[in-house]
C-alpha cells in the first residue's frame, strides 16, 4: 500500500493554538481527589496537598490550560463552599457522579495553586444551571479584582493578597442536559444575562464561552450565534468612556462536546475485537464533518471567525473498568485510545482556524486519561505518550496538507487508511504527525516536502505495540511508550516513509 502526502509550505496563514492541546479536571471519581488532591498529610509527596508526580507528569506535555470543576459539576458547584478554613467548609452531595460526598477540601484557592503549579491557564467554569448572577460576578471579582470590595476581603482573609489572572471562563456547562435541561432560546437569553455581569476587572480580560451544543445539534449553534451577541453596530451617543460594551453580549467561544463512544452499548476499554477498533475510529471521525458543519453556521454570523468553537469535552467513553464504581467513569486506555487521540489531534489542528481550544476529557482516572493513578503509584496511558509526541504543533505554524490514501476495509465499510497534520516552529522546523489506524497493514508513505533535501536532518518518533489492546498497567507501566523511528529516506523535496500498522508517527525536521 501506498499513500501520498503533499505538504504545503507556502499557504500558512494559520497557527495552532497551544490551547487545542487543553485539559480538563472534574469533581468526578477520582480525578480531583486522590488524583491530584491528597492532602497536605498524605505520605505520597505533594506540595501543598496537590501530588507532586501528576504535575511533574503534565508539566511534561506542557500542559496549556486546564478546565474545572466540572462538567456537570460546574452547575451546581457554589464556589463559596470551597474557601476559608477547610475543616469548616460544608459538605454537598456530589449528585451526578456516584452520589458520592464531597468535602469541598480542593476549591478556587487548590486550583489557582495547581495551575500555577502546572503552569498553565485556568479555564473555570461558572455555574448557571442552579448558580445566580450574583455568585458567579462575585466570583469573578473575588479571583480578579485587585482594590477594596467585599469579595477581595473575603480573599485576603483567606490568606490571598493579589488577585489571579483569569482569561478563560464559561457560561454554563452542558446547559441543554446536566447544566439545566434548557432549551437553546432560553439559554441563549440566560447566556445574555449572565455574561453581562462577567466583567473585566484590575486589567484582566476575560474569554467568555457560551455553551455549545452536543455533537451535530445545529440548531443550538445556529441560534446562539444568531440570539448570543449583538453584533449590531454600537451606538455612538451611548459610548461614554467604554461604558457602552458593558451592554454589549460577548461571546467569544462557544464549546462543542462530541465523545467517542456508543451510547446504546458501552463496551469494554481493553476487551474488543477488529470490529470494535473499526466502529470507534469511523465515530471519532466523524467529528470532521461535525466541526465543518457547525463552522458552516458561524460562518454566516462571523464570517472573519473570531468566534472560536472550543472543544472543551472529547475523548473515549467506555464500560468502567469491573468491579469499579458506575459513576466514577473510571477506564484504562489502550493503543485504540491512543490512534484516537491523534486522529482527533490531527482534525483540531487542520480546523485550527475555528477550532482554538479543545479540553480532553478527563486528565487523571476519568474517561481517556493521560494519567492513571492507584495509591502512590502512577501510570502514564498511551494517550498520555500521543500527547507528549505532538506537543511540537502547539502554536507553530499550520502547513496544509493533501492526503491520498488508501482505504482500511473492514466487513463492508471503509475508512481512509491515513490521517495527517504538518506545522511549522518559529525556529523553522517542520513538525508531521502520521496515523496509520489500519490494524495490520503497514502503508508506504511518500511525502512530498519543497527544500527537503537527502541532508536534512530528521527525528522520528512512533507510538506502537504488537496488539490492538496494548495498555500500561501499574505492574507492567512501560508496555506502550513512544520509540525511536528511523525506517525512512530522504532524497531532493521528498521523504519516503515505512509507517508501521495501528501507529502514529511524528516527525521533526530540522
Ligand atoms: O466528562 C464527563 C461528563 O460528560 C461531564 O461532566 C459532562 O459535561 C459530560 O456529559
Amino acid at each position: 500500500m501506498t499513500s501520498l502526502i503533499n505538504i504545503d509550505k507556502k499557504n500558512n496563514n494559520q497557527t495552532i493554538s497551544r490551547h487545542i492541546y487543553g485539559h480538563f479536571a472534574e469533581h468526578l471519581g477520582r480525578c480531583i481527589y486522590e488524583g491530584i488532591w491528597v492532602g497536605e498529610e498524605s505520605p505520597i509527596p505533594n506540595t501543598r496537598g496537590i501530588r507532586n508526580d501528576v504535575v511533574e507528569a503534565l508539566k511534561k506535555i506542557n500542559i496549556p490550560n486546564l478546565r474545572w470543576p466540572g462538567g456537570c459539576f460546574a452547575d451546581e458547584y457554589h464556589w463559596k463552599d470551597g474557601i476559608g478554613p477547610r475543616e469548616d467548609r460544608p459538605t454537598i452531595v456530589n449528585t451526578n457522579w456516584g452520589k458520592v460526598t464531597e468535602n469541598n477540601h480542593f476549591g478556587t484557592h487548590e486550583f489557582m495553586d495547581l495551575c500555577e503549579q502546572l503552569e498553565t491557564e485556568p479555564y473555570i467554569c461558572g455555574n448557571v444551571g442552579s448558580g445566580t448572577v450574583q455568585e458567579m460576578q462575585e466570583w469573578i471579582e473575588y479571583l480578579t479584582f485587585d482594590g477594596e470590595s467585599p469579595m477581595t476581603k473575603l480573599r485576603r482573609k483567606n490568606g490571598r493578597d493579589k488577585p489571579w489572572k483569569l482569561k478563560y471562563f464559561g457560561i454554563g456547562n452542558e446547559n441543554w442536559g446536566c447544566g439545566g435541561k434548557m432549551r437553546v432560546e432560553y439559554y441563549a437569553d440566560k447566556y445574555r444575562n449572565y455574561q453581562t455581569y462577567v466583567k473585566d476587572l484590575s486589567g484582566n480580560e476575560i474569554y467568555k464561552i457560551a455553551c455549545g451544543p452536543q455533537e451535530a445539534d445545529y440548531h443550538w449553534m445556529e441560534v446562539m450565534m444568531r440570539e448570543g451577541m449583538d453584533r449590531t453596530e454600537p451606538d455612538k451617543d451611548a459610548i461614554i468612556e467604554n461604558i457602552w460594551d458593558y451592554h454589549r453580549p460577548e461571546m467569544n467561544g462557544i464549546s462543542l462536546h462530541y465523545y467517542t463512544r456508543n451510547r446504546a452499548n458501552y463496551s469494554s476499554a481493553t476487551d474488543f475485537d477488529e470490529t470494535l477498533w473499526f466502529d470507534y475510529m469511523k465515530r471519532t471521525m466523524k467529528i470532521e464533518e461535525i466541526i465543518e458543519n457547525h463552522t458552516a453556521i458561524m460562518d454566516k454570523y462571523d464570517p472573519n471567525k473570531e468566534v472560536g468553537v472550543i472543544i472543551d469535552e472529547w475523548g473515549t467513553w467506555f464500560k468502567v473498568e469491573p468491579g469499579t464504581n458506575p459513576g466514577f467513569l473510571y477506564q484504562q486506555n489502550t493503543l485504540r485510545d491512543a490512534i484516537i487521540a491523534s486522529i482527533n489531534l490531527n482534525i483540531f489542528n487542520n480546523h485550527c482556524d475555528r477550532v482554538h481550544m479543545a479540553n480532553i476529557a478527563q486528565v487523571v482516572n476519568v474517561l481517556q486519561a493521560m494519567i492513571l493513578t492507584e495509591g502512590e503509584k502512577m501510570i502514564l496511558t498511551p494517550s498520555y505518550h500521543v500527547f507528549e509526541m505532538y506537543k511540537v504543533h502547539q502554536d507553530a505554524t499550520l502547513l496544509p496538507t493533501n492526503v491520498s490514501s488508501p482505504f482500511y476495509t473492514h466487513e463492508d465499510d471503509q475508512l481512509p487508511m491515513i490521517n495527517v497534520s504538518a506545522s511549522q516552529d518559529q525556529s523553522g522546523q517542520i513538525n508531521i504527525s502520521i496515523c496509520n489506524i489500519h490494524p495490520n497493514q503497514s502503508d508506504e508513505i511518500i511525502l512530498n516536502l519543497e527544500g527537503i533535501t537527502k541532508d536534512s536532518k530528521v527525528i522520528g518518533r512512533v507510538l506502537t505495540a504488537e496488539k490492538i489492546n496494548a495498555h500500561n498497567t501499574f505492574e507492567t507501566p512501560n508496555n506502550v511508550e513512544p520509540a525511536k523511528f528511523d525506517d525512512f529516506k530522504l532524497a531532493q523535496n521528498k521523504l519516503t516513509v515505512n509507517m508501521p500498522s495501528k501507529s502514529v508517527l511524528v516527525l521533526q525536521i530540522k
